[in-house]
């Protein structure tokens, strides 16, 4: 398991899912945690939670479709700890369920603010506070033991409606196929600068959002289940793995990668 001692994390929808379970997997390798949400008492538990397990962390209250939000986000949390070494950009909504002629422009709109606007605030926000710390570190002449040069990470939660069709769920699809977009586009743009941006693409992964898209319909599970090959959903921890792993130093050639953890499902 790659350790992440006295890093800094930021990361965004943290308060439920996969993102709190990333976070609790950060904080449990070593990791100081901020913790990005909308939704304040989610948010806090999951401090509260990490709190718990012996690691530190803070909340921030943040709505990601605000660009404003997400710079103060970051901002206090370079106030707080100093620094800012990781963003897990992974807020996101799965909008209304139905085909595209019953998708509203609202619908459509509120996606892309959340889905995309969160990816496209949180890395501008991530990586100029990155390239700061370049700068700094370039003008101190502060090269840490190994050579290895100053940069960041960068970890955006796409989906496997990212790399393929998802029928009832058009702008869902479209946002996570834009995510992709973003992140390889960085990550060309600021290799050179040692920022690498990767992005994950779960299939169905247990948490409160596919909960409660399952508990639309009778039998929707089951189906569900049986398009992914392994016959069976994610866990939150297996994308939290996947995460920590893309972020680790011992996989310093990897970067612009949409990484699919789906069980199987697009290798047919
Ligand atoms: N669970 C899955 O099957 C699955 C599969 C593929 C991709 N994803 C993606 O994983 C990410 C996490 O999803 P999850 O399943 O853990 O869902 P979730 O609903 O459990 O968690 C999402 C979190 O994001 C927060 N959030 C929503 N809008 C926000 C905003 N505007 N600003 C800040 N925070 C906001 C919510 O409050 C919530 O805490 C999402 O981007 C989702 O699209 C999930």
């Amino acid at each position: 398991m790659p350790t992440f001692t006295n890093q800094i994390v930021f990361i965004t929808g943290a308060g439920s899912g996969i993102g709190r379970v990333t976070a609790l997997a950060f904080a449990k390798a070593g990791a100081r945690i901020a913790v990005a949400e909308i939704n304040e008492l989610n948010g806090r538990e999951t401090v509260g939670q990490i709190k718990q397990q012996g690691g530190d962390a803070i909340f921030i209250p943040c709505d990601v479709a605000d660009s404003e939000q997400i710079d103060k986000a970051v901002q206090q949390t370079v106030d707080v700890f100093g620094r800012l070494d990781i963003g897990i950009n992974n807020a996101g909504i799965g909008g209304k369920f139905g085909r595209l002629l019953d998708q509203t422009k609202q619908d459509f709109n509120q996606i892309m603010a959340i889905n995309i606007g969160g990816v496209f605030y949180g890395m501008q926000a991530q990586i100029r506070q990155m390239l700061k710390q370049k700068e700094r570190a370039h003008l101190a002449g502060d090269h840490p033991a190994g050579g290895h040069p100053a940069g960041g990470k960068i970890v955006n939660v796409s989906s496997i409606a990212g790399v393929r069709g998802m029928p009832m769920g058009a702008p869902y699809s479209a946002s996570k196929h834009a995510v992709i977009g973003l992140t390889k586009t960085a990550a060309l743009e600021y290799v050179r600068q040692n920022i690498r941006i990767n992005a994950v693409c779960p299939v169905y992964t247990h948490s409160p959002m596919v909960d409660e898209l399952i508990s639309t319909a009778p039998g929707m599970e089951e189906r569900m289940r049986r398009m992914v090959p392994m016959g069976r959903f994610g866990q939150p921890e297996e994308i939290a793995q996947a995460i920590l792993w893309l972020c680790s130093d011992e996989n310093a050639f990897i970067t612009g990668q949409a990484l699919q953890i789906d069980g199987g499902l697009t290798a047919g």
